[in-house]
């Protein structure tokens, strides 16, 4: 096929951290890399400020930005890079979740001196359900941190992955010499002040001599050691292991100071996958195939009220897109024309008349679209594989303004076609309840609702625990815990079923009561 070639080139992947681990910077890094930007600092951060909670112009603004940074693209050594950026701040995790559905791999970067954070572990959990190759970066290395056996050992407990180094360091903190590059054989020497790669000298065998002469005697020693530890403990780097999701590769570096990322990024276009076969519902979609099948993972709001348009992502599963081409939106079984879908290379946002098989490609929409519709060249066909979880925090919405009920209704559910949060509502006594991650979403509801839709909203809590999704073998236990759960219940917007538990005990005991129900935490099983 023509453009066989143009699909196989694409590399699409998320970068993730918890916040503050150096995701942005890295991000950064990468784009001066691929000459997409040319200073540093350009790149703006993704995350909504702690303090940005009480200022709403900040995280309005803040949020414009994520639009500009939601796909970096640019051109390196032959092959076409799709960042996907996600929100650092984790009231927006579900939103970094979709994302990971539409990318082909993942970059986990870690803090040298924090270890696994609680994001990066949750986060991982996605990874590990989707069987998503990922390689970790190990940052920060200019300054202390934990040894890095033990950070190895701390992330495979914690994120359940075999892992494997690939780049090692000498030294770290003030004493941060640089890092010999395993896969390439290679001695990437650091100065601090000059804040890049000072050196770099290929080394076919770790004991001549020569490298005494590089890092000094005691350095020497302790790498040979470490490396030789390295081959007895760890197995060799097998680039099928790692597409499989079952091994991560380690590099250690120093993002902000351009250290080891060049090392990472070079590895990187050799062994992540270009754009994998996709499964939908029917049938495994491959990137390759000839005709256009894509989905949309992300909803963005436009943040003028004045114009309530928003920029649906799409990615392309297969095929080549087109401007202007008949696409079938399956959902509504309606044919629609594109005129002007966009592209981002790097900051900027052009409209595109082609776009290939992991490319991310953004369609103003006036609310024809929800977060997990499919649209094809023609085909009846939904992908799957775009989990709700289950939310952390609940609370009911009520109506503060009579006569505004419809307005209400429609910016819900709009708002939750975006992926805002998550929709249930009470089987027993109809009452709509919002679940999210984080409180900040609350907030951003009733903002949004009042100024985009001129709806006014109130919260009641309601303390939950959590939402699982419920389904049995066995139809009459179904009926029969419905029954008895019969205050618990909630459709989610689907309609499926949903049991809201509301104590972590409650749970436990009604699984162990009802041991023919299947109790999910997210809603794709
Ligand atoms: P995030 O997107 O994962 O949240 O992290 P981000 O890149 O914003 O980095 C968080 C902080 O860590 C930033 O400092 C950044 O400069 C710093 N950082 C990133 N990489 C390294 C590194 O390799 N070494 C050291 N020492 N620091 C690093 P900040 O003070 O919070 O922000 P800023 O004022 O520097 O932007």
């Amino acid at each position: 096929m023509a453009y066989a070639e143009e699909i196989r080139r694409r590399r699409t992947f998320a970068i993730v951290s918890h916040p503050d681990a150096g995701k942005t910077t890295l991000t950064e890094k990468l784009l001066l890399f691929g000459g997409a930007i040319h200073v540093a600092g350009a790149v703006k951060s993704n995350k909504i400020k702690k303090t940005a909670t009480s200022d709403w112009m900040e995280i309005e603004k803040q949020r414009g930005i994520s639009v500009a940074t939601s796909v970096m693209a640019f051109d390196y050594a032959g092959h076409k890079i799709n960042i996907l950026d996600t929100p650092g701040h984790q009231d927006f995790a579900e939103d970094t979740f979709r994302t990971l559905t539409a990318v082909d791999s993942v970059i986990i970067v870690i803090d040298a001196a924090k270890g696994v954070e609680a994001q990066t572990r949750k986060l991982m959990e996605v990874c590990r359900m989707r069987k998503t190759p990922v390689i970790v970066f190990v940052n920060k290395l200019d300054r202390d941190g934990k040894d890095p056996f033990d950070l190895l050992d701390e992330v495979e407990e914690e994120l359940q992955i075999k892992v494997r180094p690939l780049s090692w360091p000498i030294d770290m903190g003030q004493r941060f010499k640089g890092v010999y590059n395993i896969y390439e054989k290679k001695l990437d020497l650091y100065t601090p002040s000059k804040q890049y790669v000072t050196e770099s000298v290929g080394f076919k065998d770790v004991n001549s001599p020569e490298l005494e002469k590089h890092t000094g005697a005691p350095l020497a020693v302790k790498l040979r050691e470490d490396l030789e530890l390295i081959e007895g403990v760890y197995p060799a780097f097998d680039v099928d292991t790692y597409l499989k999701g079952d091994i991560a590769p380690v590099f250690f570096g120093s993002a902000l100071n351009n250290f080891g990322v060049k090392e990472l990024l070079d590895c990187f276009i050799r062994i992540a996958p270009s754009p994998r076969p996709v499964q939908a519902l029917e049938r495994i979609v491959d990137p390759e195939e000839e005709n256009f099948t894509g989905f949309i993972f992300k909803i963005h709001a436009n943040m003028d009220p004045n114009h309530r348009s928003c920029i649906a992502f799409v990615k392309i599963c297969s095929g080549k897109f087109e401007r202007n081409a008949n696409y079938r939106h399956v959902r509504f079984d309606k044919m629609m024309r594109f005129g002007s879908p966009t592209a981002f290379m790097a900051q900027k946002k052009e409209v595109v008349d082609e776009a290939f098989a992991g490319d991310i490609i953004g369609l103003p929409d006036t609310g024809n679209f929800s977060i997990g519709d499919t649209l094809t060249a023609g085909e009846n066909l939904h992908f799957k594989g775009l989990p709700s979880f289950s939310p952390e925090m609940f609370n009911y919405i009520e109506n503060a303004d009579p006569m505004k009920a419809k307005q209400l209704n429609k910016g819900v559910e709009q708002l939750m076609d975006e992926g805002v949060a998550q929709l249930f509502t009470n089987r027993f006594n109809g009452r709509k309840i919002i679940g999210t991650v984080g409180q900040l979403q609350f907030e951003v509801i009733q903002y949004r609702l009042l100024h985009e839709y001129g709806a006014q909203c109130k919260w009641e809590p309601l303390s939950l625990y959590k939402a699982c999704w419920i389904e049995s073998g066995d139809a009459e236990a179904l009926e029969n815990f419905k029954k008895r759960k019969a205050q618990y219940m909630a459709w989610d917007k689907e309609g499926r079923d949903v049991y809201l538990a509301d104590s972590s005990y409650v749970l436990t005991m009604a699984q162990q009561d009802f041991p023919a129900i299947k109790f999910h935490f997210t809603s794709e099983f």
